[in-house]
């Protein structure tokens, strides 16, 4: 019989492995033919460690399993996928959190072995990238551009466009490079992806190589990642061996070189220029733009900077076709979103869906409302640059345009929820500390801007001048977002905007010692 528990960050930070070596010591000393397969997670965080057993019927869960409850769970039918003990969840697929999703691009992860290419290959992989090796660059190009996909890093700026760009432009070398410097609060799905399912982004690499001439990528992966690392590297490994990187990739003539490079540490080296300074061997300064990465980009040269899941959706539009993926969605945001519930959240995990959903469904039918049982207050979608949005915004659709019509932002789709108990005041000090911390220091908008916006919210919260200091504070907000060089000093005012009006009583409060 074979049972899964999963290796990924989430679950081995909750005992996995404990889990896993209890299994195959009850097993031996059972005497039970049992074999242990380390699965990627589903991303269903909250069920975490969450054991799978393999039945006829299908896969049926089980969890959250702590190494204590293995006895028992044998005792009760484990083997058999008899669902008689409390932690039983039933067939792993009719979970309602897992089947009311759209997975197009987390298909796999969780089913299967994430460094096993047979696995990988039953699954459909590699058929995106063998379809992709059949066609011309500009073909490739033009199918990614009907897909309606959009950069999931947040600027959704159209990912064929980018492509075009780089095709384009003549050069002797061009460049791949995945953005999986992954910093934005609440956000783990590019983690998920490269631990749970690395060859999909391999695959999306190598197609955007042959889509644009280029022969060399770099995923740039943020330090705090060693597993993903790790993986990744074994990855390269294997599929390079399979002949699906390399001189010669399955017999096509066409070459696709990859390498992972770690970051420093640095939030502002997901920025994509301090990131290509970064890779360069340099401090990990913000660039002018023009010229755009994608003419003058790694090493000068035309360089494709695309976030893991831009990258990650690609083998998906080649092995099914653009229309398979642009059937999902609403006005311009097509095909899915991968939503990352955290913060006071009672089931966090990752929702993969089709454009056009709401927060309110997100958050309750799937999040389950807080952990803590309090009212929901405020929620911050798309990382520390973006908005809070008060309860009147939680019905509207998720697209980017309907996003950013109120000022707000979808970005890499962490959604991080706050309950009543939160005050936005504190909130908003926090976004401009951020950016104090976090800041290149290039611009002076951004960098000087941060430390004084710190400043007048603590006037404010200790009820100096308050307001005086709050229109001091809006005209600063003005400064920052006019003025910086990039998304960090530009952005950091949105959150601190949207806490001032929609939460404003938080900012009246009288000081704590006065409480
Ligand atoms: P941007 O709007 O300047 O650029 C978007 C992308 O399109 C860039 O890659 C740019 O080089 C490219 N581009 C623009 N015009 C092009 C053309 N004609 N041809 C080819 N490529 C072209 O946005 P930026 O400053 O790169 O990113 C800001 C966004 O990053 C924000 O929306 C924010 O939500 C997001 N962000 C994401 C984080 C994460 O952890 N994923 C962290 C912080 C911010
Ligand atoms: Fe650097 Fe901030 Fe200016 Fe961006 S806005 S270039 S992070 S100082």
């Amino acid at each position: 019989v074979r049972v899964f528990v999963p290796c990924d960050t989430t679950a081995l930070s909750l005992g996995a492995d404990a889990v896993a070596r209890r299994l195959e010591r009850e097993a031996e000393s059972r005497g039970l033919a049992l074999t242990v397969v380390r699965n990627g997670s589903r991303g269903l965080a909250w069920l975490e460690p969450l054991v799978e057993v393999e039945t006829p019927a299908g896969r049926v869960a089980f969890g959250p399993v702590t190494p204590g409850d293995v006895p028992a769970l044998l005792d009760a039918g484990l083997l058999e996928g008899r669902d008689t003990h409390p932690l039983a969840l039933g067939p792993t697929k009719a979970i309602p959190y897992l089947e009311r999703q759209q997975r197009l691009t987390f298909a796999r992860i969780g089913v299967t072995d994430p460094l096993s290419i047979a696995d990988y290959l039953a699954h459909d992989g590699f058929r995106g990238l063998e379809a992709a090796l059949t066609r011309e660059p500009q073909d490739i190009v033009e199918e990614v551009k009907a897909s309606g996909l959009r950069g999931r890093g947040g600027a959704a700026f159209p990912t064929g466009i980018k492509w075009q760009t780089v095709l384009d432009a003549p050069a002797d070398q061009k460049y791949i490079v995945c953005n999986a410097d992954e910093g934005d609060s609440g956000t783990f799905a590019d983690r998920l992806a490269m631990e749970c399912d690395p060859y999909m982004l391999i695959e999306g690499m190598a197609i955007a190589g042959l889509a644009v001439n280029a022969t060399q990528g770099y995923i740039y992966l943020r330090s705090e990642y060693p597993l993903a690392k790790r993986i990744l590297d074994a990855a390269i490994v294997r599929a390079e061996a399979a002949g699906y990187l390399g001189d010669d990739i399955r017999g096509s003539g066409r070459a696709f070189h990859l390498e992972v490079r770690l970051g420093a540490g640095a939030y502002i080296c997901g920025e994509e220029t301090s990131l290509l300074e970064s890779l360069e061997g340099k401090r990990g300064l913000v660039r002018f733009k023009p010229p755009l990465p994608a003419i003058e980009g790694l090493f000068g040269r035309p360089t494709v900077v695309n976030n893991v899941l831009s990258l990650a959706a690609v083998p998906f539009i080649l092995a099914e076709g653009a229309e398979a993926y642009a059937g999902h969605g609403m006005g311009r945001s097509r095909g899915t979103l991968a939503l990352q519930l955290a913060g006071n959240v009672k089931r966090g995990g990752l929702v993969e869906l089709s454009f056009g959903t709401t927060l309110r469904t997100l958050m309750e039918e799937f999040g389950g409302g807080t952990a803590s049982g309090r009212p929901l207050r405020a929620v911050q979608v798309g990382g520390p640059l973006c908005a809070y949005l008060p309860e009147s915004q939680w019905d509207m659709p998720l697209d980017y345009e309907t996003f950013a019509e109120v000022g707000a932002g979808v970005g890499h789709g962490g959604v991080v929820m706050f309950d009543d108990s939160v005050d936005m005041a504190e909130q908003a000090r926090f976004s401009m500390e951020f950016c104090k911390v976090e800041s290149c220091g290039k611009c002076t908008p951004c960098r000087i801007g941060s430390t004084r916006g710190v400043e007048v919210i603590d006037r404010i919260r200790a009820g100096r001048d308050r307001d005086a200091n709050l229109a001091l504070l809006g005209e600063l907000c003005e400064t920052m977002e006019d003025g910086s060089l990039c998304a960090m000093g530009g952005m950091t005012p949105f959150p601190v905007q949207s806490a001032l009006k929609h939460f404003p009583d938080d900012f009246q409060r009288a000081p704590e010692g006065d409480r």
